[in-house]
């Protein structure tokens, strides 16, 4: 940066008043894992559950059951287990006062389950850095569609009920949400930690009496104290009513939306990751596989971003829940093919970043693609195309589904069908960050690509519409979540930074270059691993809450824990926390100025 330029700048910090000081300290922290319990190695669990209907939403309470959320978490000292939730916690349901529920939460049941998620969360949380974390997450899902309840929106958009069949629906009530047992964790036999949850969404059926007919999950959790990992044994079984059901265990972020979901949730993701640094550890023994309509997941990562890349924000109108998923069911075909490119993405990426076409016939590799479908809110989509259902999402939804395939070895996938299946059990070290970096996402054209941060990976399978009573029962155990930097492990920010930012006049933007080679100068102090994070660095803010976004998502990637003190259009106050090191940063906006810019970055001591 040239001395006029600088003169330039202290000019305009000092006459224009705008002083924009971040002071932040981190000492060498390693964040290795992204999750609570890497491996599920800590003796006190964590686990929580959660049911929804076809648009992830609650709808209605399964009568005397309460609200489908419950979790089981407590700590253990010398073989005694100290519970932080209660069977009472568990029931509540609509109508009943819990702390931070709000008023207009009581009697809808959709926001009840979400504010009951939050409470859970706080009973069982574990502080941590950079951030406490909640629980793993049993997730259900009943695909179920009664289309004339008028209960899902169409792509975020509130529609009408209609009558178009399609959907499996036994008549009012098919939506319903399970009954829930609790078998609260126990030390059996002096050295075994035990507990589960079970039920059935056939109210009425007595699963004591024996499965047939009936519907059926479990999910039991199993340990020896100081030893191993904990092993979460599932089983799925779908009845004639329930033809099509889901059983997942997730890591959720421990804050924000989740994917597939417009509420705040809580779970194991301390810090999201991001495509490309990171890698899931997992060990899947799958004992049954649910019939040839089981699209088992061997991995199942979820996030959210606009179709203009911008991150969500809740309004389920524009936000788009991004899925993608490893089905490794061989009995699953590709769907994608030479003559269906409609379900194919329109190009496939090379490890070494080669685009190849759909049409590209000779080279495009149609098997490793189940199926592909678009955004029902996309604008610029190119035909042919499948759009993904409008429905079962509280927003549109792109999905892209995988099938083993030697094109994924680099990344440590499945190459062929039959791997990890029955009698093929595996501990997998997927580099799932490498591989969704590579994967096509709609984008409108010309917009800045989305940073692909997930907040959600889970495991299980989802029996989609099957005639018969079809039976999944897996094991998984050891999972963890991975950062990594390239091949190596990364620290997040092991340096004190000082981040000055200024609003400034448009003139000054003739010279980002050279703010550009600054920052890169700093490299040698491990820039890359938060010069993601600091993706603001030369870019323009046209407001506040842009300022404050880019601040959030600095903060999470980088660790940092901030609360927003203040807002209003003209001021930002932050106070952002790195360990014992105060982050504070104070942003005003001026009359004279149009935008706010990142202008300098340089590190020093608090
Ligand atoms: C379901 O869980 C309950 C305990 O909560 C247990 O008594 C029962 O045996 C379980 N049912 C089945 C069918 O596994
Ligand atoms: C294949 O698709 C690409 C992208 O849509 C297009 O540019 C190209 O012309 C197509 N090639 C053929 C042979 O159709
Ligand atoms: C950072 O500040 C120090 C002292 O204030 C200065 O010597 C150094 O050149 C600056 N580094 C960069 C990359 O601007």
């Amino acid at each position: 940066m040239g001395v006029t330029m600088e003169t330039h700048l202290h000019a305009l910090l000092f006459l224009l008043s705008v002083i924009l000081l971040t002071v932040s300290c981190v000492r060498g922290q390693q964040y290795a894992s992204a999750v609570g319990d890497p491996g599920m190695r800590r003796d006190g669990l964590i686990v929580a559950f959660e049911a929804w209907n076809f648009c992830n939403e609650v709808g209605k309470e399964a009568p005397g059951m309460g609200s489908p959320r419950a979790a089981d978490c407590f700590d253990l000292s010398s073989s005694t287990l100290k519970h932080k939730v209660t069977e009472d916690d568990n029931k509540l349901g609509v109508g009943k006062i819990f702390p931070g529920l709000p008023p207009g939460a009581i009697s809808n049941a959709d926001l009840y389950a979400a504010n009951k998620e939050l409470y859970l969360g706080s009973l069982c949380e574990v502080d941590d850095k950079p951030y406490p974390w909640q629980f793993w997450m049993v997730m259900l899902k009943n695909g179920n569609y009664d289309t004339k309840s008028g209960l899902c929106p169409q792509n975020g958009k509130k529609v009408p009920p209609f009558s178009s069949g399609g959907f499996p629906c036994f008549g009012t009530g098919c939506m319903n949400q399970p009954i829930l047992y609790h078998e609260q964790t126990k030390l059996i036999d002096g050295g075994t930690l035990r507990g589960s949850f079970n039920g059935t969404y056939d109210l009425g059926a007595e699963i004591g009496s024996g499965l047939g007919g009936i519907s059926f999950y479990e999910v039991v959790w199993e340990k020896k104290v100081g030893a191993g990992s904990w092993v979460f044994s599932h089983k799925l079984k779908t009845s004639k009513k329930y033809p099509w059901l889901m059983l997942y265990l997730r890591a959720d972020a421990t804050r924000g939306f989740s994917g597939g979901c417009h509420y705040e949730t809580r779970g194991m993701l301390k810090i999201l990751p991001e495509s490309p640094n990171f890698k899931v550890k997992v060990t899947l023994d799958v004992k049954q596989g649910g019939g040839p309509k089981s699209q088992f997941y061997l991995i199942d990562i979820g996030s959210c971003w606009k179709n203009n890349g911008d991150p969500c924000d809740g309004d389920v109108l524009t936000d788009v829940t991004r899925y993608s998923e490893m089905i490794i069911n061989p009995a699953t075909p590709a769907w994608c093919g030479p003559n269906s490119q409609g379900n194919c993405p329109p190009y496939h990426i090379t490890p070494n970043n080669k685009k190849i076409y759909r049409n590209d016939t000779a080279n495009f590799p149609y098997g490793a693609y189940h199926y592909y479908c678009a955004p029902g809110n996309a604008k610029f989509l190119e035909k042919p195309v499948s759009t993904c259902d409008p429905y079962s999402n509280p927003q549109a939804q792109e999905i892209v589904q995988l099938l083993p395939h030697p094109i994924w070895a680099q990344y440590g996938y499945p190459t062929k069908q039959g791997d990890g299946w029955i009698g093929d059990a595996r501990t997998w070290e997927l580099d799932v960050g490498g591989l969704s970096s590579r994967l096509y996402f709609y984008q409108d054209p010309g917009t800045p690509p989305a940073r692909r941060i997930w907040t959600s990976i889970d495991m299980g399978t989802e029996i989609f519409v099957s005639d018969n009573e079809e039976v999944a029962e897996w094991d998984l155990s050891n999972f963890d979540v991975i950062l990594t930097y390239g091949n190596m492990m990364i620290e997040l920010v092991t340096f004190p930074i000082l981040l000055l930012l200024l609003a400034s006049t448009a003139g000054d933007t003739k010279h980002p270059s050279s703010l550009n080679v600054e920052i890169e100068d700093a490299g040698h102090h491990k820039l890359k691993s938060w010069a993601n994070c600091i993706t603001g660095l030369h870019q323009q803010f046209n407001n506040v809450q842009e300022v404050h976004d880019a601040l959030h998502r600095h903060s999470i990637a980088c660790g940092f824990k901030c609360t927003f003190k203040h807002n209003d259009y003209t001021r930002v106050n932050t106070n952002c926390r790195a360990e014992d090191c105060p982050w504070k940063i104070r942003v005003s906006k001026l009359s004279t100025a149009s935008f706010f810019q990142i202008k300098k970055l340089n590190e020093t001591l608090a």
